[in-house]
């Protein structure tokens, strides 16, 4: 540690743009200078990374409380300077890395697991951020929280917020949000408000929302978001016992995660946690596919385009993280591809058929793992661990119209059949 990093708090902010430097409990969820993201910067820990390896799994479902959060009980590289009491946790995190030999044998990678962030309480990743950006709500003395949203964030803010007792508005473009998804957000108690527009232009909305009117931001281009979605990564390097795999495969929407997981990576090897990066791989629909064109040309242009893809969570054009995921890209030697919306739907039939189950933008790192294998990217003796980001009930309007709609009928369609109350025609059905 040099002597420079010792006179400095815990945790500071950063401006990723022009380098302002911003205290730990600056509302401003962009530099007021520059407008630039805000990063968060924390002190090198102060326990050596050993200790930290040894000390985590300690407290993983050893306490029914915080500490045994997937968020929290990483606090030392999350939010070191959170008190017990500021912190608003579900708890949250805990998710299994799931191996099922079917999904490793169509996408053509034995060694694959499936990280299964849909077992967080509101059924996606969300909740990791969404816990550390309420906890910092709460600590700054916000009087209302907003997001933008096209369902995920939206669920997972009203049920945090609730929690919190602090008034929550979500913005979600008006007939494109899952119906899992705005029924989450009904429940918990959210102001939900269906704007005229797409994902891009809620997004817009709310940060004017949050400039002029003093609501706090708390869509993932709000640093906190990030430190708490760091830890998908930092549980995941914990249940591999610190040794990377070789990729790691997410989907990529807002650019959030992809930003989220190159910090967590970069920090760990600064850290010594780890010795080596994994290539991260971020995957769009075709659709929705800006940050995957950029790729194609070394990021020389940043990209914008009007999105249409069946995994709407992922339906966004204009990624709010771009430059912070652009770095993890670089840091990590990752690759940006992007998947049709017929191969993520076969992906998803496939990891739902074998009992995992999964929202359909999830199943586009599937999709993507198997075309990557095919083109001999991804070696067979490569280890792959792939994010599943949000459980499979949260979008049953594209399982009902896969399976029961679709015309003509597609080949892994499971057609429920209507019978009579009588056990001899279910027999007769049934040929028993
Ligand atoms: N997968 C799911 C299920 C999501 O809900 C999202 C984003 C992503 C992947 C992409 O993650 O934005 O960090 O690149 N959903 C946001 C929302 C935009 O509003 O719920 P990202």
């Amino acid at each position: 540690m040099s002597a420079y990093q010792t006179d400095r708090p815990a945790t500071w902010q950063c401006c990723a743009e022009c380098g302002n430097e911003l205290l730990e409990t600056d509302p401003a969820v962009r530099c007021p200078a520059c407008q630039g993201l805000l990063e968060v910067r924390h002190r090198r820990p102060e326990l050596e990374a050993g200790i930290l390896r040894t000390l985590w799994p300690t407290r993983c479902c050893t306490r029914p409380d915080t500490v045994a959060s997937g968020v929290w009980r990483f606090q030392e590289v999350v939010m070191p300077t959170a008190g017990d009491d500021d912190i608003v946790s579900h708890p949250e995190g805990n998710t299994p890395i799931l191996i099922r030999e079917a999904l490793s044998a169509w996408a053509g990678v034995p060694e694959l697991g499936f990280k299964h962030e849909g077992h967080n309480p509101t059924g996606s990743f969300k909740d990791r951020g969404m816990t550390v950006a309420v906890t910092q709500a709460r600590r700054i003395g916000a009087s209302a929280v907003a997001c933008a949203s096209t369902g995920n964030t939206a669920a997972s803010l009203a049920a945090y917020a609730a929690q919190a007792g602090i008034p929550a508005v979500v913005l979600i473009p008006s007939g494109q949000v899952a119906s899992g998804k705005l029924a989450q957000a009904v429940a918990y108690g959210a102001r939900v408000l269906q704007v005229a527009g797409d994902f891009d232009d809620c997004l817009r909305v709310a940060e004017e929302l949050g400039q002029r009117h003093g609501v706090y931001l708390v869509n993932s281009i709000n640093p906190y978001r990030i430190e708490g979605q760091k830890t998908i990564v930092l549980e995941m390097l914990q249940q591999l016992d610190w040794d990377p795999p070789e990729w790691i495969v997410v989907p990529a929407g807002n650019l959030g995660n992809t930003a989220a997981f190159g910090k967590a990576l970069e920090e760990a090897l600064e850290w010594g946690l780890i010795d080596r990066l994994p290539r991260v791989v971020a995957v769009q629909a075709d659709g929705a596919a800006p940050f995957a064109r950029s790729f194609a040309t070394g990021f020389a242009t940043r990209e914008r385009v009007v999105a249409d893809t069946v995994a709407t969570a992922i339906r966004i054009g204009d990624p709010a993280s771009w430059d912070r995921a652009v770095r993890t890209i670089r840091a990590t030697n990752g690759l940006v591809r992007s998947v049709s919306d017929a191969a993520i739907l076969e992906a998803k039939v496939r990891i739902d058929a074998a009992g995992v189950g999964c929202e359909p933008a999830s199943a586009a790192t599937l999709a993507a793992i198997r075309m990557l294998a095919a083109e001999g990217v991804i070696a067979k003796e490569d280890r792959v661990v792939a994010i599943l980001t949000g459980h499979v009930l949260k979008d049953p309007g594209a399982i009902l119209e896969y399976h029961l709609e679709r015309s003509p009928k597609p080949a892994g369609a499971n057609r429920p059949r209507k019978i009579a109350a009588d056990a001899g025609a279910v027999a007769r059905y049934l040929k028993l």
